[in-house]
């Protein structure tokens, strides 16, 4: 797998792949010195031209821990200003010596548009309201660890909110009904994609009506910077209706789980403190953030000539 850039693309196989080797980076990040020398002379560079804070942190830490090199790139420093196209910046980057770009873009398709430019590997950390695989990927790592179960198979998953803008959610539908998930999607009509019954979810417009029987709650934030039009009536309303609050959380089942991809619109549909929940996943899927890019950096970039070699490097033994 050189590039890492949706879902279907990875494929089952890849995804319990990829969670199967973030078990093993797990163990190198819970060590005093979490660093290893497997992607040792490897260059990945960090190319977001869309914001971000956990997944652009938490690839960098990965690259570091693996030993790789990094560069960063910054818009609002770069000749991006100056009107240099994408593609020129992705060919003078390459021309650099580089072996991975982690791409976020406001465009959907972008990754498979910047393959035609360079011979390094793609991931994609973002692209329009399309993919977020990584997001995804990290998101069935922690819901495994939580249930201590590779197959999804038994479990309800309900994403609920604005599902028609969210990359997280186009991603994380297909990945947990890969896995055997029964994935409820709720949402007002107006914040449905248009392609919905073409997805392999059921459709509920009544949080209150699935509360009860979901093992996971996945919220998702209203991303108001996508929205063109009045897609709903008001904050508080959607609030009210789709929002977390405490009478809901007291009406999950005991061992239910809650997540949400961050950032959160506190007070919309966050209306709780998630901090102090014991059924929140939240801190476990920024933590597991950097077990999963390590993942997906070594599988992007050991092909089979330095796999082996690189496997050794990250042992215990190849860390002193
Ligand atoms: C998400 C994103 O950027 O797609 N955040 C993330 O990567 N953790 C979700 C969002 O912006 O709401």
């Amino acid at each position: 797998m050189k590039h890492i850039r949706s879902i279907s693309e990875i494929g089952k196989a890849g995804v319990l792949a990829i969670v199967e080797r973030a078990k093993q980076m797990s163990e190198i990040n819970s060590r005093p010195v979490p660093k290893v020398p497997a992607l040792r002379g490897k260059t990945v560079v960090s190319l977001f031209l869309e914001d971000s804070t956990r997944t652009r942190l938490s690839f960098e830490t990965a690259a570091k821990r693996l030993s790789a090199e990094t560069m960063n790139f910054s818009v609002s420093t770069s000749s991006v200003n100056k009107g240099e196209s994408l593609r020129d910046t992705i060919e003078t980057i390459s021309d650099m010596g580089v072996d991975a770009f982690v791409v976020r873009h406001k465009s959907s398709g972008i990754p498979w548009q910047i393959e035609q430019w360079t011979d390094a590997s793609i991931i994609n950390a973002g692209d329009g309201a399309h993919q977020h695989p990584t997001q995804a990927l990290v998101d069935c790592f922690t819901v495994s660890e939580a249930f201590g179960v590779d197959s999804f198979e038994g479990l309800t998953i309900s994403i609920v909110g604005d599902i028609r803008h969210s990359r997280v959610a186009r991603s994380n539908v297909e990945a947990f009904a890969m896995l055997g998930a029964k994935v409820i999607i709720v949402a007002p009509s107006t914040l449905l994609p248009p392609d919905v019954g073409h997805w392999p979810v059921t459709i509920s417009n009544d949080i209150d009506d699935v509360i009860g029987t979901t093992d996971i709650l996945y919220m998702l934030r209203l991303q108001s910077e996508r929205m063109d039009q009045g897609l709903i009536p008001n904050l508080s309303e959607y609030g009210n209706r789709f929002g977390l609050t405490e009478k809901r959380v007291s009406q999950l089942p005991l061992n239910a789980r809650i997540m949400h991809p961050g950032p959160m619109n506190r007070g919309v549909e966050m209306q709780v403190d998630p901090s102090h929940l014991s059924q929140s996943l939240i801190h476990r899927q920024v933590a597991n953030g950097v077990s999963v890019r390590m993942a997906v950096l070594f599988t992007a970039l050991t092909l089979n000539d330095d796999r082996d070699h690189a496997i050794q490097g990250l042992s215990k033994e190849a860390a002193q």
